[in-house]
């Protein structure tokens, strides 16, 4: 019997409605979409009565099967979309997330024109942040730590992608003591884990089962820990005539962020302030510190 497009995703939207995927329909449309490199879901439809090969089918199957173990749709297509480019992504690193385009939104806003400038990214991850920056201001040199080896090689696929080898160093680090750098950067960019213990254990299975938990839960009680000890580093690292932090907050501590930089780095750095930028949806995403 002929196999069309349209018994495969009938046969799609069966099994991920028997696997208790959220949305059987649109999940099963995504995914025969994408293995056949089609963008519009028109196309699509157009083509249902059209016969399926057997290799369609047969990825399809592994495909819904991923999907209804939890496993994120980024990973199985192995690309994530971030700031208008597809990233590679797959187990062992986060999948970047469109409000952290904000943050890239905010260096940007805030960072000179007027000559070569350095920045740095704490917790590369997939390099979504950094590679964006360099992207799209060809005056930067960016470097990066992460303490994930894991998350490291994604950074390396994407950096090597986007053939930006020369422009930036990413380093393997341990834990919160950063290592030093020769001389001071003009901007520091994060985007650490700061998801509180109590709300990671109700996070969605997708994310929990799958996602990097280093990437999201602080190694400490203290949900703080990072924004302190970027502070802190900022306060020997950070270029004092043209300095800029940047940092994504979850909502309910974006108050004590600020409190932490007011605290930490008003007395080194006169003359310095402080802001809160708001996504989309009105929560507070941001926190901005600028030297002058
Ligand atoms: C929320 S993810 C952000 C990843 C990426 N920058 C993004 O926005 O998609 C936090 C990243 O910090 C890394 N990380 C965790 N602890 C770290 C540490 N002590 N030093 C450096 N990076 C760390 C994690 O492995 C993870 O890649």
């Amino acid at each position: 019997m002929k196999m069309t497009f349209r018994s495969l995703l009938s046969w799609a939207e069966a099994e991920l409605e028997r696997l208790q995927a959220k949305s059987p329909v649109v999940e099963s449309q995504i995914l025969l979409m994408e293995i056949l490199n089609v963008s519009r879901q028109s196309e699509l439809l157009l083509g249902l009565d059209e016969e399926a090969s057997e290799s369609v089918f047969s990825t399809l199957q592994t495909w819904v099967e991923r999907r209804g173990e939890g496993e994120p749709i980024q990973y199985i297509f192995g690309k994530a979309p971030f700031y208008g480019r597809d990233f590679f992504v797959g187990s062992g690193v986060l999948i970047p997330r469109p409000e952290t385009e904000i943050l890239v939104e905010e260096v940007l806003k805030h960072i000179p024109f007027d000559r070569k400038l350095s920045g740095l990214e704490i917790g590369l991850g997939s390099g979504a942040i950094a590679l964006t920056l360099l992207l799209e201001r060809a005056d930067l040199h960016m470097r990066a730590f992460e303490v994930s080896e894991e998350a490291l090689k994604w950074g390396f696929k994407n950096r090597a992608h986007f053939a930006l080898d020369t422009r930036c160093e990413f380093q393997l680090v341990e834990g919160l003591e950063w290592p030093s750098l020769e001389g001071k950067v003009d901007f520091i960019v994060s985007n650490p884990p700061y998801i509180p213990e109590e709300e990671y254990s109700v996070l969605p299975r997708e994310v929990r089962d799958h996602e990097p938990r280093v990437a999201l839960v602080p190694p400490s009680q203290n949900p703080l820990v990072f924004y302190e000890q970027i502070a802190d580093y900022a306060k020997t690292h950070l270029n004092p005539k043209t300095g800029l932090i940047a940092l994504e907050v979850h909502a309910p501590l974006a108050d004590q962020v600020v409190r932490v930089l007011k605290e930490t780095l008003e007395p080194a750095f006169q003359g310095s302030q402080v802001g809160l930028v708001l996504d989309l949806s009105g929560q507070k995403r941001v926190v901005y510190f600028q030297t002058k």
